[in-house]
């Protein structure tokens, strides 16, 4: 924190006492005090901020969304008097809370990350919020709306988009982000990029859920593509954990590499699938063959303390597995990370799980025991966003209940939530609806 932050930071305790902010913000304690801090509106002159300051505002998932919610955004130039301020919809008491500047440098690009978590929000409650630096320059207004405990509400789910060209991807979000203009909250199901050092990839995907990004929140997962060097050897996934700081999980070397968040009553687990990549010897320094060990069991006391109604897990991987069309090798089954995991899936009674890596769109219904039982998890291996098409690579699966016409284009999914149903529907680019499916509980 700045002097000059620290100025405004106390001159924000003497206000919360001055201008007495009433019920919604008089629970700061004095520590919290020097981070968030309360003024009134005053029409001071504000200056626009540049694209070069304010470069993919955005928010993403915090561990409680009906009281957190993280707010990101870059900046070409390092900005050490980065804010974000909030308010009530509507009301003209601001709160502002001290944002990050950390430089981040990759492939050879700079950028300025700023970031800052709001906390104690009110469940259920409409916000606005807006970004800035000292005391003048300031972005417009966003919407910000939390979670209630009991609230219905619409999800994007988008599978994987790494592209040579995004533009098929770009359209994918403008367009179901303008069919579904309510939506809450959107997810990618990992491989966000084709390579997950290459700047240029990052910039493009980041600027392409700009008609989403800073007014809903993002989940994000990683795919084994976020894990690529430029010259396609591994590495820690350093460009994606910089850009999405999703919550924590409590692992010092797999830190929001998989994580938990919750929503209205749903409980959402996402995954790290890539053992692979992080136990891959091909000269990479990065070696974790106990990834998936150090996850069981954060995954057992996740789901062992978790209250919701309705719990849903993201993994990239797909925990079946597909035999080739056009050549032997793979039999019809289950993949590594579907024997380890899907015991745990069932033990716990997970609702649904949502796949991806395949490029491919396939419901499997639902499946406890490595077999066909209506009170298992209902099983979905999401499709394609990008580019990176597979026609006619798999067979279909003895489970599979559902095939998206072949050979695949592009999809994208919606997640309604409502007090006794989920349901889950998959879309063609246009808006054409190929699968609904519900899954009840009382
Ligand atoms: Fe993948």
């Amino acid at each position: 924190m700045s002097k000059k932050q620290l100025l405004g930071a106390l001159l924000g305790v003497i206000a919360i006492g001055a201008i007495g902010v009433g019920a919604v913000y008089h629970q700061f304690t004095i520590e919290s005090a020097f981070h968030r801090f309360v003024s009134v509106v005053t029409g001071a002159s504000e200056k626009p901020l540049l694209s070069s300051e304010s470069r993919y505002i955005r928010q993403i998932v915090a561990a409680d969304n009906s009281t957190g919610r993280t707010i990101m955004w870059q900046s070409d130039a390092s900005e050490e008097s980065s804010i974000v301020e909030y308010r009530l919809a509507g009301s003209d008491e601001i709160v502002t809370v001290a944002a990050t500047n950390t430089m981040f440098t990759d492939d050879g690009s700079t950028t300025y990350i700023h970031e800052a978590t709001l906390a104690e929000l009110i469940p259920h409650t409409n916000y606005e919020y807006r970004v800035g630096y000292g005391d003048s320059r300031r972005s417009n207004w966003y919407p910000l709306t939390t979670a209630g405990p009991d609230d219905s509400y619409d999800v994007l789910i988008y599978p994987d988009s790494q592209s040579g060209d995004y533009t098929v991807w770009e359209n994918i979000v403008k367009d179901s982000a303008s069919r579904h203009p309510n939506a809450a909250m959107y997810m990618s199901m990992g491989d966000l990029v084709d390579n997950g050092e290459q700047a240029s990839q990052w910039r493009t995907w980041l600027s392409s859920v700009e008609p989403l990004s800073a007014r809903i929140p993002l989940a994000p997962m990683m795919g084994n593509h976020e894990m690529y060097t430029i010259d396609w050897k591994m590495r820690e996934p350093r460009a994606y954990l910089a850009y999405f700081d999703v919550p924590n999980n409590g692992s010092s070397t797999f830190d929001r590499r998989y994580y938990s968040f919750d929503y209205g009553d749903v409980h959402y687990i996402v995954l790290d699938t890539q053992l692979y990549e992080a136990n891959h010897d091909d000269n990479s320094d990065i070696h974790h063959p106990d990834l998936y060990d150090v996850q069981i069991e954060w995954l057992r006391q996740d789901l062992a303390t978790n209250n919701k109604k309705w719990t849903v897990v993201l993994m990239h991987r797909d925990p079946f597995q597909y035999a080739f069309a056009n050549r032997d090798g793979r039999d019809a089954g289950f993949s590594e990370e579907g024997v380890i995991f899907m015991p745990i899936f069932d033990e716990y009674n997970v609702d649904l799980v949502l796949s991806a890596h395949l490029h491919t769109y396939r419901d499997r219904g639902h499946v406890r025991n490595f077999d066909r039982d209506a009170t298992g998890p209902r099983y979905i291996i999401t499709g394609i966003a990008g580019d990176a098409r597979y026609p006619g690579l798999w067979r279909e699966h003895p489970l599979d209940v559902y095939v998206a016409p072949q050979p695949e284009t592009n999809n994208y999914m919606s997640l309604t939530v409502e007090p006794n149903r989920l349901t889950v529907r998959s879309y063609l680019p246009d808006g054409t609806e190929l699968e609904t499916v519900s899954i009840d509980k009382e």
